[in-house]
């Protein structure tokens, strides 16, 4: 055989071979690249349209990730639609985003049909929600499949509860593989989005004449009042407050100057500055924002890693809100 044909049967032979490797063991870095090279432009360009016409949607993404994560692994199993689902279970019901991951999986759908997954659509979509708020650029290996398991059962022994303790927290973060400086590093998240009045409401208690008062005397006076403006005794369920007022939609370290200042919205924000083990992560945070986006990117990657589902395990469904069968 000549040599020209036999090096070309060679180099056919290693792709092949690397290919497979890669696919059905791991996630890997362009892993569409000969399958669908636009797919991570096709979801950018989507999330950026989708993003400058309403500015709520990177946290709404962002918080989606999350919680698809936390269940049965990054496998968009909170995406799946019906009955009984993650997605009908009341801890979900102020999740939103979906209709972002639905539009970009269906333009993929027409010029890569069955190949990019709704898991990595979800993943990509949150990182790029992340960068168009201002936050770090990360590049995220791909390759998740899609899971076809998704059971509300499952949704709160899995989900954090503001009232957690910071015990809870750890235990549940490291059950997925995240550490206490992860716990710290993801939190940084609510630098972007809003929370409803009932998110927080347990750290206010009514007074004899109806008004809201703060349980917790560390909250700085000023917020709480702020708070309870927004949110007064039996406030509208529909009402939000931003996570992070000073700069609610910029993806910066403001989040992390808040606790210091006893701004933080939540209880679980709040412990995160009172307790000894995570407060110097939060003021080297506050203080340096390039050693939080550097640890974000990190701490982002294991996020988006959690459980993931590779190979010949679950499937790249069609529709993102159920499964092919
Ligand atoms: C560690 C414990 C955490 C607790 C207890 C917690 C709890 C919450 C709650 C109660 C809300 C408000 C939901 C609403 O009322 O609509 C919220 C919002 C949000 N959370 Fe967390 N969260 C935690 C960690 C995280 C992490 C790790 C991320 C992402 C990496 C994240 C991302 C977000 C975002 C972006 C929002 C705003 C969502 C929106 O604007 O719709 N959270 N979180």
């Amino acid at each position: 055989m000549e040599t020209r044909i036999k090096l070309q049967i060679l180099n056919i032979l290693l792709f092949t071979i690397s290919t497979t490797l890669v696919s059905s063991s791991d996630l890997s870095v362009n892993f569409y690249a000969m399958t669908c090279p636009a797919a991570e432009f096709m979801v950018r360009n989507t999330v950026r349209s989708a993003s400058s016409d309403d500015p709520t949607l990177p946290g709404k993404l962002l918080r989606l990730l999350f919680h698809d994560c936390m269940v049965e692994g990054c496998d968009a199993s909170v995406l799946l639609e019906g009955s009984g689902t993650e997605r009908s279970d009341p801890a979900n019901t102020s999740l939103g985003g979906f209709s972002v991951v639905e539009s970009a999986k269906r333009v993929l759908e027409i010029f890569c049909p069955g190949i990019v997954s709704c898991a990595d659509v979800l993943a990509l979509a949150a990182r790029d929600a992340v960068e168009f708020a201002g936050g770090p650029v990360v590049q995220i290996p791909t390759g998740r499949r899609d899971g076809t398991v998704s059971a509300a059962s499952n949704v709160r022994p899995n989900t954090v509860d503001t009232s957690f303790t910071m015990k809870q927290m750890m235990d549940l973060f490291s059950s997925k593989g995240l550490s206490l400086d992860d716990l710290v590093t993801l939190s940084g998240a609510h630098t972007i989005g809003s929370a409803h009045c009932s998110a927080f409401s347990d750290r206010f208690q009514e007074d004899p004449k109806g008004n809201l008062r703060p349980i917790d005397t560390s909250l700085d006076k000023d917020y709480a009042t702020e708070l309870t403006k927004k949110c007064p005794a039996g406030a509208s369920s529909s009402i939000t407050v931003s996570n992070d007022p000073a700069t609610s939609s910029l993806f910066d370290n403001q989040y992390y100057r808040n606790l210091l200042a006893h701004k933080g919205l939540f209880q679980s924000d709040s412990l995160l500055v009172a307790d000894g083990r995570t407060r110097g992560p939060v003021e080297n945070f506050a203080n340096d924002q390039v050693s939080f986006f550097d640890r974000w990117a990190e701490s982002f990657l294991k996020l988006s890693s959690v459980g993931v589902k590779t190979g010949e395990e679950g499937e790249i469904r069609i529709v993102c809100s159920k499964t092919n069968g």
